[in-house]
């Protein structure tokens, strides 16, 4: 699918040599950079921050799209958008304020997106779908690479897609977790349009393959 865009995950890169790594999945295709930061309360893992992705904001022109997987988001916005995020998403599940936060990422002139964990109904998000330029559907719980899929999330992603067709909406439809050609055209073919992979890409031989599949002919 032409339209489809692959978002590598920089979790499970090789962060010894991320310039190189980064500059491998661009060449390779890929149209968005995706960054989880994690921040071991909301999830039990520890990744990065800001001045990870502001140094390689100097090698990149890829679109920076940060996942921030931390509690209090509201509190590092500003930090996030200084380092070079394009879009940045925050947990419904990690603010009690969600419109009011949206509109100050979006305030900052750069795109805003909410992410929901595999048990968050879709209706959390129902209010701000105006709002909001991405909804990221988990398809694994939050915290860590190479987990497997969770099918029930399939179902999340064809009503999110018939909210948008029906109400006129112009959301990405993000998807994040388990995501490789075995499942990439069934995750598109319920309405996705974003895909987030990073074992998948990063633990092949060949990125530059792996994007292409997850591009072009999943279903193969
Ligand atoms: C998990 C992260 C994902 C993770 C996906 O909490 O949000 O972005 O990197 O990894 P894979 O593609 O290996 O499931
Ligand atoms: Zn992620």
């Amino acid at each position: 699918m032409e339209n489809v865009k692959v978002a590598p995950s920089i979790l499970s890169a090789d962060f010894s040599m991320l310039r190189e790594q980064v500059a491998l999945v661009e060449k390779a295709g890929a149209h968005w950079l995706h960054l989880d930061v994690m921040d071991g309360h909301f999830v039990p893992n520890i990744t990065f921050g800001p001045p990870l992705i502001g140094s390689i904001r100097k090698h990149s022109s890829l679109f920076f799209d940060s996942h921030l997987m931390i509690e209090q988001p509201e509190k590092y916005i500003k930090e996030f958008v200084d380092a070079g995020s394009d879009l940045i998403t925050v947990h419904v599940e990690t603010t009690k304020h969600l419109h009011r936060l949206i509109q100050s990422i979006k305030d900052y002139g750069i795109k805003a997106g909410v992410a929901l964990n595999p048990a968050t109904p879709l209706e959390t998000v129902q209010y701000v779908l105006e709002e909001v330029d991405l909804i990221l559907v988990m398809s694994v719980n939050p915290g860590f690479g190479g987990q497997k899929f969770i099918n029930s999330s399939l179902e999340k992603i064809r009503t999110l897609f018939a909210w948008k067709k029906m109400g006129g909406y112009s959301y990405n439809i993000q998807v994040d977790g388990g995501i490789s050609d075995k499942n990439a055209q069934a995750v598109l073919n319920a309405g996705a349009d974003i895909l987030v992979a990073g074992s998948y890409i990063f633990n092949s031989n060949n990125i530059e393959e792996a994007i292409q599949k997850l591009k072009y002919n999943c279903a193969k």
